[in-house]
């Protein structure tokens, strides 16, 4: 389980984060959703301390950090339970997509070499790249350099896995295949956090919805609750102006 409390971030004086909570259970996969510039991607980034929040506490697994006073310790611990996958990949670009994947079990797991090496070939064919492990990131269209991504991300076993708006980078032709990536992950009971503005893809896959305006959860509900039963103005205009 993960239990998100009182979450707070600002930057100078942008209050971003105004206390988000939220629980998660295991294999929930939650969408995140809202206008632009209010904080989703700062949201997922303090979860896995790429920011650093003010104030908040996260209980992730066995791990619970306060983040006003989180150690060295607990930063690592925290990063070995989250991965996150990037709308831009952020691929090695000299570094081969087997080798993409093994580096962060090489790094974060110290896992030798032949083992990350056939676990890393394994989640390359979970998501269909078997036959470009030796490609480099140049050589792959963008919808294969963002499977490798999430075989990047699948190989450390987290016990979240964290997208951030995973195709808004893509030409329209590779989206597909990489929602079918993310569904497929998706019925293996993995724990995910999806912020994107694919609505269908949203209401098709999350078990809940979070709707984030003005650094705050504005409702949170099943896709039902939310797409189709909200009271809620701003969440009902911000549906409508995506029709
Ligand atoms: N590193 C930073 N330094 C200062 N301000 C930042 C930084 N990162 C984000 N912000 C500000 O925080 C606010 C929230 O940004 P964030 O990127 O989290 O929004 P978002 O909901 O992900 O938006 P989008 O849908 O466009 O991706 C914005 O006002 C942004 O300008
Ligand atoms: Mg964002």
């Amino acid at each position: 389980m993960i239990k998100i409390e009182s979450l707070h971030k600002t930057y100078g004086d942008n209050e971003v984060l105004k206390g988000i909570s939220l629980e998660i259970k295991a294999g929930e996969i939650v969408a995140v959703i809202g206008p632009s510039g209010t904080g989703k991607s700062t949201f997922l980034r303090c979860l896995n301390y790429l920011e650093r929040p003010d104030s908040g506490t996260l209980l992730i697994g066995d791990v619970r950090v306060d983040f006003e006073n989180i150690s060295k310790d607990e930063v690592y611990s925290l990063r070995k339970k989250t991965s996150m996958v990037f709308q831009n990949y952020n691929l090695f670009k000299n570094k081969t997509a087997l080798e993409n994947v093994m580096e962060a079990l090489r790094v974060v797991k110290k896992m030798p070499k032949d083992e990350a090496e056939k676990v890393s070939l394994e989640a390359l064919k979970q998501v269909g790249l078997l036959d470009k492990a030796n490609s480099y990131p140049s050589r792959l269209s963008g919808g294969q350099q963002q499977r490798i991504g999430i075989a990047r991300a699948m190989v450390l076993k987290p016990e979240i896995i964290l997208f951030d708006e995973p195709t808004s980078a893509l030409d329209p032709e590779w989206v597909g295949e990489v929602l079918d990536v993310i569904k497929g992950i998706a019925s293996r009971h993995l724990t995910m956090i999806i912020v994107t503005h694919e609505m269908s893809f949203a209401r098709e896959i999350a078990d809940k919805i979070v709707f984030l305006d003005g650094g705050k959860i504005i409702q949170y509900g099943t896709p039902e609750e939310v797409f189709e039963k909200s009271n809620n103005d701003r969440v009902n205009q911000f549906i409508k102006k995506l029709h």
